[in-house]
């Protein structure tokens, strides 16, 4: 018996429910229909956990993460009803339910900010952040920016402050440092681990403390973005002050207290939403074992920084492998409801080696809904665009990986039954062709890759929590690894360029190639020397 746990062994998928199902022909996705394909992702695919992003009552001005209520689900979604059955549903299948928290900030519609702009006076006025404007200008209090452009602060007329938002205006950002915040966004946590919920996934979760002094952001060094991809005016300032302040690991390791406390009946887990690429950094919200833990992981983010090339991702591999502390458990990320999807930013035949890459990697993957089938961005034009950031910056829109699971060659792609009902955003038209249904009948597709990924993965030692040794000695367009646990190892060899690679391992003598991502060969080869196609990615089970 190993003792590892769910989260550490499993692989996560990410549902956006918007898009995953809709099954009331409303042309949304809802909770109802994540429980009608439950029964796909456990037995078909074979992945272990859920992550939800939000079905909490919310006016979407963010689709869900303006939440305005964080103990009840939005009708567009379902009722609580259907989330306990969900529960109860997945867990029946052995699936555990991840669920995302958003304590950064609320909906502008919460009653808390209903209450806390009300008047100056209000015990809940406290609760935000509200300031007066800088005397010297009039205007906002300090040059802090919004994620989605702007300010970061908001005039409010009837009270005559200015209050902080770091994402849209309809997202006020809650005050971490009032302790009445603190417990009751902590109820909230607990209302979800009462009702079965087994972890979550933290919205933001280092933008929730700030430098208590509201100090001016200094400009950004030539070239320094804030994320791994543009984020338009908000990259020109070095976002020193207005998220990531050090009280922050304060507030996660009370938590984490939480969480652990719930866990003695069950092991619950929190995944941090970070994004700080510098490692040395981004460990610190593990937490320590000394001082109290943090998150269980915080998603490590970089594999969505770098070109695709065997060097740059060997090198981000090594590096986060060699900060990581012992104790602490990695994680790799290749896109979500933020990201472009891996087809479109990869290529289709690339996909499938990052699928390898991912599925075979030290650490807990995460799956985003549809990368199973290699679905691709969608092309939105600007005047049919959704997402507020779109909106806001043209060019850089999220809708675009966020359209419409494809099921099948039906109308809608099966997504939403009635072919008269129009999905929330348009049907990739790919979808006659890259589809649950058709591919499952495809010895070849994406799906079958995945499938076989995940069936490998899941009766393997050494793929779930073996050692990880990168290989020397191997092409420059190589990327090989070596993963080993109780006498079993395995070789994941990846060949990230459009050639063919010839490459020589003496060290090892039996070899069978147990999946290529052509899903075409599964021969016992000689690893003297032993060719990777074009865009292959081979794992090899080893002799002793
Ligand atoms: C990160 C989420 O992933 C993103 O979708 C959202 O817009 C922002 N946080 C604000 O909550
Ligand atoms: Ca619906």
């Amino acid at each position: 018996m190993n003792s590892y746990l769910w989260w550490q062994t499993g692989v996560i998928y990410q549902i956006y429910p918007r898009s995953f199902k809709d099954t009331n022909a409303d042309g949304i996705g809802d909770l109802q229909g994540v429980i009608e394909k439950l029964d796909y992702l456990n037995q078909i695919l074979g992945i272990d956990a859920i992550w939800l992003s939000p079905f909490y009552p919310s006016p979407m001005a963010d689709f869900g993460y303006d939440v305005a209520n964080y103990c009840d689900v939005d009708p567009i979604f379902g009722t609580l009803e259907d989330l306990d059955k969900l529960i109860f549903e997945a867990h029946s299948r052995d699936i555990r339910i991840i669920i995302d928290w958003v304590p950064n900030h609320t909906s502008d519609q919460h009653p808390w900010f209903q209450d806390s702009r009300s008047s100056r006076n209000h015990p809940k006025r406290n609760w935000y952040v509200w300031r007066d404007s800088k005397p010297e200008t009039g205007g906002p209090p300090n040059n802090w920016l919004a994620v989605f452009g702007g300010s970061a602060w908001e005039w409010d007329e009837t009270t005559g402050q200015y209050y902080l938002h770091s994402f849209l205006k309809e997202q006020p950002d809650l005050n971490w440092r009032n302790p009445d915040v603190k417990a009751a966004m902590f109820d909230t946590i607990r209302f979800w681990l009462e009702r079965g919920v087994d972890g979550f996934r933290v919205d933001v979760a280092h933008y929730i403390m700030k430098d208590p002094k509201y100090r001016d952001n200094p400009p950004a060094s030539p070239g320094e973005k804030s994320f791994h991809r543009p984020h338009g005016q908000y990259d020109t300032q070095h976002h020193l002050y207005d998220k990531g302040h050090p009280d922050v690991h304060a507030v996660y390791r009370e938590f984490r207290t939480i969480l652990d406390e719930y866990s003695t009946a069950k092991p619950r887990m929190s995944v941090g939403e970070i994004h700080i690429y510098n490692f040395a950094e981004l460990v610190k919200y593990y937490g320590t074992p000394e001082i109290g833990l943090e998150f269980h992981m915080p998603f490590n983010f970089s594999l969505l920084k770098p070109e695709w090339n065997a060097q740059s991702f060997r090198k981000l591999v090594d590096k986060f492998e060699a900060t990581l502390p012992a104790w602490a458990w990695p994680n790799y990320v290749l896109s979500n409801h933020d990201e472009g999807r891996i087809a479109s930013r990869y290529g289709k035949e690339q996909a499938r080696v990052a699928a390898m890459l991912v599925l075979t990697l030290r650490g807990t993957p995460t799956i985003y809904y549809g990368e199973e089938i290699g679905m691709t961005d969608v092309k939105i034009p600007q005047s049919q665009q959704l997402d507020p950031f779109g909106l806001r910056v043209p060019g850089l829109g999220r809708d675009r990986c966020r359209t419409p699971m494809q099921w099948d060659a039906s109308p809608n792609a099966g997504f939403s039954h009635s072919g008269t009902s129009k999905p929330w955003l348009p049907v990739s038209d790919q979808y006659p062709t890259i589809n649950v249904a058709r591919e499952l009948g495809d010895r070849l597709s994406t799906l079958n890759l995945y499938r076989n990924l995940l069936t490998i993965r899941k009766s393997s030692p050494a793929l779930q929590w073996g050692s990880y040794t990168p290989l020397d000695n191997v092409p420059a367009d190589c990327f090989v690894y070596l993963r080993e646990a109780k006498g079993q190892r395995f070789l994941t060899a990846l060949n990230f360029s459009s050639e063919s690679q010839v490459l020589h391992l003496s060290n090892f003598v039996e070899a069978k190639i147990v999946l290529s991502t052509y899903l075409d060969r599964d021969e016992t080869i000689d690893l003297k020397k032993f060719a990777l196609r074009e865009n292959e990615g081979i794992l090899i089970q080893l002799g002793n």
